[in-house]
């Protein structure tokens, strides 16, 4: 068997302690599973990593995450004092928020952020239909509103203008609302109980733009989608306006399927989705390219680094944990064990959200033990 390599980037704030935890529990995995999984553990890209080297990470860094076959990231940002003009710099090369760069320069242009409630987790919505919430939000991951193109233009003057350039292209476009449809479909197909949405159809996919008031790549969007549902006459199709389907998220989250929307509306409408699943403690996220099984796939929390409440044990682990249980999906047709793993790892979160957060180590230590037992 070929063994498969894991790397481990602990990140800055909460993410190395939500990242301590997740080793843990991998490393009783490959033990109780005998996986044929090596696991490396990096001290970059990081804000320490920057103190001692001028730079996120070495400038090679991207290249050797590449020799990996899936990648698990803690939490990475720290904005730090806003007059150091290194603060969102990855290396010499890459001058970008790193978790950008790093998933622009591993070409992962697709980011799936499942959103399913699961008893057990807090419940903030009164309605008890709330408790079927069960969506796939796909969020363009390589273009859009984080372009990062623009400028400041007289810095600093009570003349200021600074732009911000957002940039879509169809190519970007299309293979993103593919492979949502694609997702539907899978999702469809694995579900125990079939859904039924308002057309009868068993799937479905709901476009995001703000197409009233920023039309071109909403007339992009709005197109391209379009002409790809025809290909899928067994998946049904919805289009929401950002700001309605903000409401429709609160009002009536388990209408949805799949959602696909742009860079920054799935961001948003992401942080959403998490508090619908119980918070951002139990929200995991897959950054991918589904067109190159060669690229490694980079899992982490959608939670970020939350420096205000970093070494004080009040980061819930089971976000990261839930990503390590995408990330040994994802790697599960390399070898049977990896999936029994993984299923295993699912069970084993779903059965200890019945704990409400007590603590990051107390969390690790309970699910540690409850792995050895059972
Ligand atoms: C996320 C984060 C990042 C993003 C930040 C840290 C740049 O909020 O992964 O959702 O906006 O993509
Ligand atoms: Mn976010």
């Amino acid at each position: 068997t070929q063994t498969l390599k894991i790397a481990l980037l602990p990140g800055d704030g909460i993410g190395p302690e939500v990242m301590t935890v997740t080793a843990e529990i991998l490393a009783g995995l490959v033990s109780r599973f005998q996986l044929p999984v090596e696991v490396q553990s990096f001290a970059w890209p990081s804000h320490s990593w920057h103190q001692q080297h001028g730079q996120m990470m070495p400038e090679d860094g991207v290249d050797q995450l590449r020799a990996f076959d899936a990648i698990l990231l803690g939490a990475l940002g720290d904005p730090g004092p806003i007059d150091d003009p290194q603060r969102y710099v990855l290396s010499d090369s890459i001058s970008l928020a790193p978790l950008l760069a790093l998933r622009k320069e591993l070409n992962l242009w697709a980011c799936e952020r499942p959103a399913r409630w699961l008893p057990g987790a807090p419940q903030y919505l009164a309605d008890s239909r709330a408790n079927n919430v069960d969506m796939l939000v796909i969020r363009e991951n390589s273009e859009g509103e984080y372009s990062n193109q623009g400028g400041r233009l007289r810095a600093g003057t009570p003349n200021e203008v600074a732009t911000q350039v957002e940039v879509f292209t169809a190519g970007a476009t299309e293979r993103l609302i593919r492979h949502a449809f694609d997702r539907a479909r899978q999702r469809a197909a694995l579900r125990h109980t079939p859904r039924h949405f308002a057309t009868g159809k068993e799937a479905q996919v709901c476009l995001i733009t703000k197409r009233n008031a920023q039309p071109f790549w909403g007339d992009l969007y709005t197109e391209t989608f379009a002409r790809i549902a025809r290909e899928y006459p067994d998946v049904d199709t919805h289009h929401e306006l950002v700001d309605a389907a903000c409401m429709k998220f609160v009002q009536c989250p388990w209408r949805f399927d799949v959602v696909v929307a742009s860079n920054l509306h799935g961001d948003i409408l992401t942080d959403l989705a998490a508090v619908l699943c119980g918070g951002p403690g139990l929200a995991p996220s897959a950054n991918l390219n589904p067109a190159d099984a060669r690229i490694p796939a980079l899992f982490e929390p959608v939670h970020g680094s939350a420096p205000d409440i970093a070494g004080r044990n009040m980061a819930d682990p089971r976000a990261t944990l839930m990503s390590l249980a995408m990330l040994l999906d994802y790697l599960a047709h390399k070898h049977p064990a990896i999936g029994n793993a993984a299923q295993h790892l699912h069970d084993l979160i779903a059965e200890d959200l019945k704990y409400a957060f007590s603590g990051t180590r107390e969390t690790g230590q309970r699910l540690s033990q409850r792995l050895a037992a059972g």
